[in-house]
Parts: structure tokens; C-alpha cells; sequence
């Protein structure tokens, strides 16, 4: 039995994550043309946290794959109750050809996925988010072409999902990433090495540094988030007044490349992380990007399934 799963974004190798990609492509020039889940065949599709853009996209990418979304609220499961998440992997595992789920701690889906004989996908962890930077990096790519060489700079918080997914999945791509954040919000170091061991196959640079203005000039995409992450609203710190330095206006987004794009994984905070000026701009992919999820995880879904032999 093999069974591959895409719980981080160094799931992938960079020959692997270059075929998802190009399979996203090619389901985006013709979304109907592969019907995996054909029968239908299940997904179960699990939120622990709100959701607008992956529930649309995974509901509607399991349909155009000939299969059927199980959509739940894990709160309304025994999922953390009275069943360990072993057991639920592999229990759903005679249900579902795939478990697509979005909760807290990273070790949550990894014990998940220790009993499941099928893939499972993280649909947004405490500490990832993968699905999202494969939406991100197809968004690069029709706009730059290439991805390897590019300079990527995020600025933010540099330790919550996106920072550690746009490190990983950029180095894979070849990316060099630059991680902007205040003091005191700096990336997982364990992260980071894992970075730096990506980046030492694919020629690319990781940067850390907490000087917005240093950290965007010359660069070719800049990216932003939310400074306040789901499941940090009440953890008392005071983020407003270290992240402003760090929020996309014009000025800030002068300093890049001429040609820059900027990326936005959504929901944007108007005004705090990003200007509307800059969101709503012609160098703003914001919106592709949010499309891209369809046909990033669909090539996702597709790309997995074909290499797990655990389907009766
Ligand atoms: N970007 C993203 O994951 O959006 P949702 O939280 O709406 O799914
Ligand atoms: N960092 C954000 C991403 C939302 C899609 C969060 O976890 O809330």
C-alpha cells in the first residue's frame, strides 16, 4: 500500500510540486477534462475554523472530479472527543478516498494521517497552509512565467501558516523568500531549517529580516496576511502597532520591482495589512489568486490519488 499525503508544503519534492502545477494549469484551460472521482466517489471535507474560499473550492473541485464533498463542522464530530485521530483516519478511510481538513495543531492532521489509507490534505493547520501557497505559486507563474530565481518577500507574521508554507513551497519552487516581520514574530526556526534544506536543492536564498523597506526593494511578488491569524484574537498581544511599518500601501510597494505583483490569500483587512489602493490595483493577482485554489487542488486531489494504492 502507498499512500501520499500533503500535509506540508515539502510533502512535495520540486519535481512533484512542478507536475502539480502544471496539471493546475492544464485543469484551468479544461476543467472537466478528468473525472478521478468518478462513481461517485467520496471526499470528506472537515473545517475545525470558518472557511469561505477553501469550502467553495474543494466542494466545487470534488464535483468537477465526478466525486461527492462530504462537508462536515469537526465540532459536530467525535473528531477530539472520545476517539483518538488515528482511529477517525482509519475509519473515514473506508468511507472517503481522500480527508481534506482545516484545525489547529499540525500534529492533529499527522496523527490523522497515521491511520488513514488514503491522502490527507491540510486544508489550513496553526502552521500551514499549503493548499493556499499552491494557488499562490500557479497565480507567479502565469504572471512571471518562470518561478525559479524570483524574489519573494512576505510581510507579516512571520510565524503563522503563511510565512511557514510560502517558505517551504517558495524554496521548493526555487523562489528566494524573504520573511519580513517585527521582533518577536519571526518564523519557526525548525521551519526555517527546513527551508534551508529545500533551498540548498533548488539554488534558492532565505532571508529573514525585520526592515520592511529593506526586505521589499527590488523584489518581484510581495505578499501579505491577516495580522491576527484564526484562534489568536484573544491571546492579548498588541499587534497593530509593530505590524504598521509593515502594511502594503503605494509607497512600500514602490520600492519593488517595477513590475512586482502582490498576493493576498484573503480575507484582507482593509487598511490594516494592505491598502485598498494596492488590493485593487493593477499589480494586485489578489483575485486570480483566490480562483486558483479551484485548480490548484483539484490538480492536488488528482495528483495524489494517482499515486495511492489503498482504494479497493
Ligand atoms: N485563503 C483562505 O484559506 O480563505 P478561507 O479562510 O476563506 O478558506
Ligand atoms: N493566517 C490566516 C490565513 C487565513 C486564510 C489564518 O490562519 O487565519
Amino acid at each position: 500500500m502507498t499512500v501520499r499525503h500533503f500535509l506540508r508544503d515539502d510533502d512535495l519534492t520540486p519535481a512533484e510540486q512542478a507536475e502539480v502545477l502544471a496539471l493546475a494549469r492544464e485543469l484551468k484551460a479544461n476543467p472537466f477534462s478528468r473525472r478521478p472521482l468518478d462513481g461517485p466517489r467520496g471526499v470528506g471535507v472537515i473545517f475545525d475554523k470558518n472557511s469561505t474560499r477553501t469550502r467553495f473550492s474543494f466542494e466545487m473541485g470534488i464535483a468537477q472530479l465526478g466525486g461527492h464533498a462530504v462537508v462536515v463542522d469537526g465540532s459536530k464530530t467525535q473528531l477530539g472527543r472520545d476517539e483518538t485521530l488515528q482511529d477517525t483516519g482509519r475509519v473515514l478511510s473506508r468511507f472517503v478516498d481522500a480527508v481534506v481538513w482545516r484545525t489547529f495543531g499540525q500534529e492533529r492532521l499527522e496523527q490523522m494521517a497515521e491511520g488513514a489509507t488514503v491522502p490527507i490534505v491540510n486544508a489550513l493547520s496553526d502552521q500551514f497552509h499549503p493548499c493556499q501557497v499552491l494557488a499562490d505559486l500557479q497565480t507567479i507563474a502565469e504572471r512571471k512565467g518562470e518561478l525559479a530565481g524570483l524574489r519573494l518577500t512576505y510581510l507579516g507574521d512571520g510565524a503563522n501558516n503563511m510565512a511557514h508554507s510560502l517558505l517551504l513551497g517558495g524554496v521548493t519552487a526555487g523562489m528566494h523568500v524573504t520573511i519580513a516581520a517585527p521582533l518577536g514574530f519571526a518564523p519557526d526556526p525548525v521551519v526555517v531549517d527546513a527551508a534551508r534544506v529545500r533551498a540548498e536543492q533548488t539554488g534558492a536564498m532565505v532571508t529573514l529580516v525585520d526592515d520592511p523597506q529593506a526586505a521589499v526593494a527590488g523584489a518581484d511578488v510581495l505578499v501579505t496576511d491577516t495580522w491576527t491569524s484564526m484562534g489568536q484574537e484573544e491571546d492579548g498581544l498588541d499587534r497593530v502597532g509593530p505590524f504598521r511599518p509593515f502594511r502594503i500601501d503605494a509607497d512600500l510597494l514602490a520600492k519593488a520591482a517595477p513590475d512586482a505583483m502582490v498576493l493576498h490569500c484573503l480575507p484582507a483587512h482593509r487598511g490594516e495589512e494592505i491598502t485598498d489602493e494596492v488590493l485593487d490595483g493593477p499589480q494586485s493577482a489578489a483575485w486570480d489568486e483566490a480562483e486558483n485554489r479551484l485548480h490548484a487542488q483539484k490538480a492536488l486531489l488528482v495528483w495524489l490519488l494517482e499515486r495511492t494504492e489503498s482504494r479497493p
